[in-house]
Parts: C-alpha cells; structure tokens; sequence
C-alpha cells in the first residue's frame, strides 16, 4: 500500500472487514481471479457460506484454484451464471431474503481475459436489485465502477443513478479519486435496519 494510490477493491475490502462474521452468508457477484472470493472465505470462516458468480467458465476455474491452494473451497459454491439469477439460485440453495450479510460486485471484464465480455447495464441493475432483497439488517454491498473502459462508463453513470433513487433502509455512498481521468470509483450500499 506505501506509496501507491489507494485502490477501490482495497477500499471495499476495509469497509466489508468490520461487518462480516464467521459465520455469515456472502456472495461475490463477479468472481473473476477468485481474489474477492477468498477474502470473503476467509471473513465468514468455514462456518459461514459464500456464493461466487460468473459467466466465464476460465475465471470460474481461475477461482477454484486459487481457493484449493488456499484449502478453503469447501463452504464455497461456484455458480457459473449470470448474476441477474442471483435470487433465483440462492433461493435454490435455500437461502432466504435478507439473510445475506454482503454482496460484492467488481464490474467489468475479466482480468487477462477477452475485455468484450463484460458486465452490462441491463443484467448489472437487475442483479442489483435483486442483491437488495437478499441483504440482511447491517448488511453491505459493494460495487467497483471502471469507467475507463468501453461500455463502463454507461454502466457506472447507471449504477450511480440506481443508487441515487435508493429509500431507507438503505442507505447509497459513492467514493471517488478526484485528480485521475475516468478513475474506478466504489459505490455501497448500507441496509441499516
Ligand atoms: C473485474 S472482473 C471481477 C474481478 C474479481 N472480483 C477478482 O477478484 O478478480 C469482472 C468479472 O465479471 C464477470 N461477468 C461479466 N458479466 C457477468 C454476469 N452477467 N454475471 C456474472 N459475472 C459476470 C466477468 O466474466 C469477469 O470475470
């Protein structure tokens, strides 16, 4: 961290690391490399439950490894969909609404892989809203925005006009870098009772 900027998917993780618990139900709605999905293994323990998303079968594959290496896979289910069916799958696996202690979205593409397949304004706002209704009271989500690429500045002027319109229980941040040009930016959204 010394003398490099701060990065929003560090951001995400230091807001997320007070609210979980061993124990608690999460999802990381874009898998990619598998990172987020660890972190949040190794935040709810392997008491608790993680859902990890993707379209992509190689990041799904790229995920699974990086858990084996870190014998951590066992309380991890990877679901290889889009997130748009995010209710209907963890219903499935019989998890109710507001029970979900967090949901991490990390948009874009896939680091190293093809950069046209990426997440898209329509499935992006429907997985949102329907991450909404899985958050629990004191639950969190977390959306990193890359507006440096095609299509991603759309998908975040989109995904800060949803949070804008949000009404209690939630509560919608947005975290920017003032001095960069299209810089990645973190929109969260609280669920405070
Ligand atoms: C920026 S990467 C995620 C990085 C990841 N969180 C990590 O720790 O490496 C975005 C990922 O979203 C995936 N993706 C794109 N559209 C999706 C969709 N509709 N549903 C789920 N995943 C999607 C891509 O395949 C890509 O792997």
């Amino acid at each position: 961290m010394k003398n490099k900027p701060l990065r929003v998917t560090d951001l995400a993780w230091e807001f997320l690391r007070p609210v979980l618990k061993p124990g608690d139900t999460v999802v990381d709605a874009t898998a990619g490399t598998g990172q987020d999905t660890l972190f949040l293994r190794q935040c709810v323990g392997e008491s608790g439950r993680v859902f990890a998303f993707d379209i992509q079968a190689v990041a799904l594959q790229q995920t699974k490894s990086l858990l084996d290496n870190s014998k951590s896979v066992d309380n991890v289910t990877l679901i290889c969909d889009s997130h748009e069916f995010i209710m209907t799958r963890l219903i499935d696996a019989e998890i109710e609404e507001g029970s979900v202690k967090a949901v991490m979205f990390n948009l874009g593409y896939f680091p190293g892989g093809d950069p046209a397949i990426i997440t898209k304004v329509e499935t992006t706002i429907k997985a949102l809203s329907s991450a909404l209704r899985l958050l629990s009271t004191g639950g969190m989500m977390t959306i990193c925005l890359y507006p440096g690429h095609p299509g991603g500045a759309e998908e975040a002027q989109a995904v800060i006009g949803w949070g804008e319109m949000l009404e209690a229980p939630f509560v919608a941040h947005h975290f920017q870098t003032l001095n960069r040009k299209s810089p990645p930016t973190l929109v969260i959204i609280q669920r405070t009772r």
